[in-house]
């Protein structure tokens, strides 16, 4: 396995106005392994996937994808730049079966129309992306719901087809936005499961509030606080990190497990 991070950002800096989003960060990921992104709201993490992602143009900084500098994706390239995440927000289609709708997402990640595209398909084009798409379910521990409607799905059933429908396109990195939340405690345990599996085929880079969650699937551990990143190294690194703990004790909208310190120092 080759040593060279799947994605090395430095000095990224994002300005919305007068607001500074991100402050000159630095952020880098091996192959195979799984990066979490924590910190209080609004302290960047979903700009920082909204920057990778071609969601936005940051105000500055480099990006290295596979060992190389390169542009800054833009949101159709992603498939070509073996980066993948999440839609938040993008319900399932209910009128197409879930095998159905994770073959769109090979369409939907490459910003193309996924109706046209799919009448055009060869029959061989169409059973290779079939086969995609199961593998992918399969990767995703969803293979038993290939063949059922939306509507049947349970809610941490649709979190793995979501994730399922953002591997089809094979990626090298796959960003999960808060992928665990709304689930229950047995359900973010077979979650954590799920990541170690999945890291095995690719790199993660994951943003969570759940905190214990974090520290359990996290190889390494980046904490934001306003744009800036105050720790990174391990989750028994951070955690104990005095500038993490003055972050999380000074906000008031965390809760429970949410906390860092309470339950963690
Ligand atoms: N498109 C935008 N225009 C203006 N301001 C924005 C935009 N996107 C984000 N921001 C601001 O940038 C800051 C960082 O937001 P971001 O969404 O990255 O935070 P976050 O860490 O993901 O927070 P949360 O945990 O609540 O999801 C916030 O102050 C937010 O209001
Ligand atoms: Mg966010």
């Amino acid at each position: 396995m080759s040593d060279v991070a799947s994605i090395s950002i430095s000095h990224l800096t994002v300005k919305f106005g007068g607001l500074t989003a991100l402050d000159d960060v630095f952020l880098s990921i091996a192959p195979n392994t799984i990066v979490g992104l924590i910190g209080p709201n609004g302290a960047g993490k979903t700009t920082i996937f909204n920057a990778i992602s071609g969601l936005l143009t940051p105000t500055s900084g480099e990006i290295s994808i596979a060992g190389k500098e390169s542009k800054w994706p833009a949101s159709h390239e992603l498939v070509d730049f073996g980066i993948s995440r999440t839609l938040q927000g993008v319900g399932l289609f209910s009128g197409l079966t879930v095998l159905e709708n994770v073959m769109m997402g090979a369409d939907i990640n490459r910003g193309s129309n996924f109706a046209k595209d799919l009448l055009g398909l060869s029959g061989r084009a169409e059973a290779k992306l079939k086969r995609k798409a199961l593998d992918a379910l399969a990767w995703a521990g969803a293979l038993d719901m290939a063949d059922k409607m939306p509507s049947k799905l349970t809610y941490p059933e649709t979190k793995r087809v979501s994730i399922a429908r953002a591997l089809v396109s094979e990626p090298k990195v796959l960003l999960l936005d808060e992928p665990a939340a709304g689930l229950g405690q047995d359900d973010i345990d077979k979650f954590a499961a799920l990541l170690k599996q999945l890291k095995k085929r690719c790199a993660i880079i994951i943003v969570e509030h759940h905190v214990d969650f974090i520290g359990e699937i996290s190889d390494q551990v980046y904490v934001l606080n306003f744009g800036k990143v105050i720790a990174s190294g391990t989750f028994d690194r951070v955690k104990r990190d005095p500038a993490v703990l003055a972050a999380y004790l000074g906000t008031s909208h965390q809760t429970g497990t949410d906390q860092l310190g309470a339950s963690h120092a």
